[in-house]
């Protein structure tokens, strides 16, 4: 860990609330379900869709995994009835994971019923590697009833994900691609910034020759070149993948490639946990401190 990773993970929770909720303004879209409808509203007129995700995560208690469940359905229902553009993201150590299996499983099925109900979409994130089996058997599990409703993320930076891309491909999965947030130990990952940008390219080149649904989940400006190549190449249309990004990360270059025709899809974090996610997320992974303290210090610099 470096110095400047070091300042940020001891420093972090001694930093006023107040100037977190300044700096997590722009990546989460505020606390309440109308927030996240408002942001989703907004992204959709600007030509982009969303997949709103409900902040929590590793829940230990089965009455916040069932409030959990719950919400994550009265968000699908209000993307109904307010006729938005967005499908649903959700964590299954929300739903009970760290609790138990079964348990975890019943709370997805609800949701993943809930949302073939409205014809909608559920995406299941990929969480740190206790879990990505786990996650993966559930995937596989519910997505056997629901074929057309849920879809799994694969992480660039798993050794594993080769040969996940390579089984679940075959079973013609529908994906999010992306490079993976967790620090995992190197004899299961890839650490290297090529490497894992070289397993990136080689991930999507093998799903999109199996005839796969991907989301090409970047903001690298190299893989998205590389995303538009291979797209290309294959002779895709537009309606055959998506690009998707973060809330507030890169918006010019999700701008450009919607303007030149391509499909995106913006993720939309929210809720009443909001301060304690950015927290987790900078503790877990400083690198991202980094990137928005340089995405401050270049909007100061726009400004002057
Ligand atoms: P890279 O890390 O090289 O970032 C490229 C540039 O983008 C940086 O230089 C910086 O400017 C900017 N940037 C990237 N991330 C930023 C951030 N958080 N804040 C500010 N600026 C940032 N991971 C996971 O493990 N499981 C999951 O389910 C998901 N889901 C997911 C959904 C979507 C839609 C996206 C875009 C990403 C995820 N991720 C994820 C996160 C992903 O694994 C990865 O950590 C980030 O996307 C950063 O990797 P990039 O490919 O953008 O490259």
């Amino acid at each position: 860990m470096g110095l400047f990773d070091k300042l940020v993970t001891t420093a972090l929770p001694l930093a006023p609330k107040a100037l977190v909720r300044i700096v997590a303004k722009k990546y989460i879209a505020g606390e309440t379900l109308n927030d996240a409808m408002a942001t989703v509203t907004r992204l959709n007129d600007e030509g982009a869709m969303a997949t709103v995700d409900v902040l929590g995560e590793f829940v230990e208690s089965s009455d916040v995994a069932r409030q959990e469940t719950e919400y994550s359905i009265k968000t699908l229902d209000e993307i109904h009835r307010r006729n938005v553009n967005s499908n649903l993201s959700v964590k299954l150590t929300s739903l009970g994971l760290a609790i138990d299996n079964e348990f975890a499983y019943g709370n997805l099925r609800r949701v993943v019923a809930a949302a073939a109900g409205h014809g909608n979409f559920v995406r299941i994130d990929m969480e740190n590697s206790p879990y990505t089996q786990k996650t993966i058997d559930h995937f596989r599990r519910v997505r056997a009833e629901f074929p057309d409703n849920v879809g799994i993320v694969l992480q660039a930076y798993l050794r594993r994900t080769e040969q996940d891309v390579r089984e679940l491909s075959a079973e013609g999965a529908n994906f999010r691609l992306c490079k993976g947030i967790y620090i995992e130990p190197p004899e299961i990952s890839y650490r290297d910034f090529d490497e894992i940008r070289a397993s990136y390219a080689r991930a999507l080149d093998t799903l999109l020759d199996g005839g796969c649904y991907v989301g090409i989940a970047t903001h690298d400006e190299w893989l998205v070149e590389h995303g538009l190549r291979t797209v290309r190449d294959r002779g895709l249309e537009p309606a055959e993948y998506e690009f998707q990004m973060l809330l507030g990360v890169r918006p010019q270059l999700g701008d450009r490639l919607v303007r030149e025709g391509h499909r995106l899809r913006i993720y939309v974090p929210f809720g009443r946990q909001w301060y304690e996610y950015s927290l987790r997320r900078l503790q877990e992974n400083p690198k991202i401190a980094g990137y928005v303290a340089g995405d401050l210090g270049r909007s100061i610099l726009r400004r002057r």
